[in-house]
């Protein structure tokens, strides 16, 4: 299984475990954690959702072969409904990670309430590197949390930056050792089982209902640009580079 699923001790744990494609995600994948955040929403025995990696490497982003193949073209696609599931999830969800967390790998984290990451994290969100644009309210988001012009730098150049990077940036909460990372977030995550699942809820609402509207409308936003961009030469140019193993030329473009 690319993505493992389980249950223990009040949490949902999703696991991204296709490491020779470092953990990239393909609509299968998309569809698996969809579906696993929403029988969560209605499990009584699910009080916290953790997502974590491998210890060398949370995500690849999107499979840039699947992306090719099958670019999303609508709002069915199990990567809205991914998206749309996580932005909307009622209970906490906490975050380990390690190693690189590449384009939605870092998209995500911004969902999530809490961020734990290794020393060894490093963040990117290279979408214009790929000819593309940001997605799932990144563009919103980011700003928002980490201010305009970081935001700028992260999502126009799209280098990847360190774990304390994002811990100044705002989106990580913690920066801990790499062997440490997993076991804290888990810890943390059993705090949140412990606590009455109302209080949780509400706290989470009242800090994130007013933002769910923005959030849907900028996705929508995003999304459509997305998706002709996907199918532009620049595009292909990238994904074409990548498994090439070479760099991108865009200067033939005008
Ligand atoms: N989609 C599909 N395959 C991917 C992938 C992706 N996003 N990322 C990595 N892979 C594959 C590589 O093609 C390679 O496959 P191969 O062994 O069959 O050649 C394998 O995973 C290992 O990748 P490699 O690049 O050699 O690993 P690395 O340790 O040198 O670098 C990353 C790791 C994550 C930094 C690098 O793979 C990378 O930048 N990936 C692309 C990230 C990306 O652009 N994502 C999309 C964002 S929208």
């Amino acid at each position: 299984m690319d993505v493992l699923i389980s249950k223990a001790n009040g949490i949902l744990t999703i696991t991204f475990n296709r490491p020779d494609k470092k953990n990239a995600i393909t609509a299968a994948m998309y569809q698996t954690m969809a579906d696993a955040l929403k029988d969560a929403e209605c499990d009584a025995g699910v009080r916290a959702i953790l997502f974590t990696g491998k210890p060398d490497i949370f995500t690849a982003g999107n499979d840039l072969d699947d992306f090719l193949q099958n670019p999303p073209q609508s709002t069915k696609n199990p990567v809205y409904q991914f998206i749309q599931n996580l932005s909307h999830a009622s209970k906490p969800v906490v975050a380990a990670v390690s190693g690189p967390a590449v384009g939605i790998g870092t998209t995500l984290l911004l969902h999530c309430d809490f961020v734990y990451a290794a020393d060894n994290a490093r963040f990117s969100m290279p979408f214009a590197k790929l000819g593309l644009c940001p997605e799932f309210a990144s563009s919103l988001l980011l700003p928002q949390i980490a201010g305009y012009q970081r935001a700028a730098e992260k999502l126009m150049l799209g280098e990847a930056f360190s774990a304390q990077e994002a811990c100044a940036m705002g989106f990580v909460n913690k920066v801990l050792p790499s062997a440490e990372v997993l076991a804290f977030a888990q810890a943390q995550a059993a705090k949140l089982v412990a606590l009455p699942t109302s209080s949780l809820r509400a706290t989470k609402r009242l800090m994130k209902g007013k933002q769910i509207a923005a959030i849907e409308a900028k996705i929508e936003e995003e999304s459509k640009l997305f998706s002709e961009m996907l199918l532009s030469k620049e595009a292909k140019e990238a994904f074409t580079a990548f498994f090439e193993k070479r760099k991108p030329d865009f200067t033939k473009f005008k």
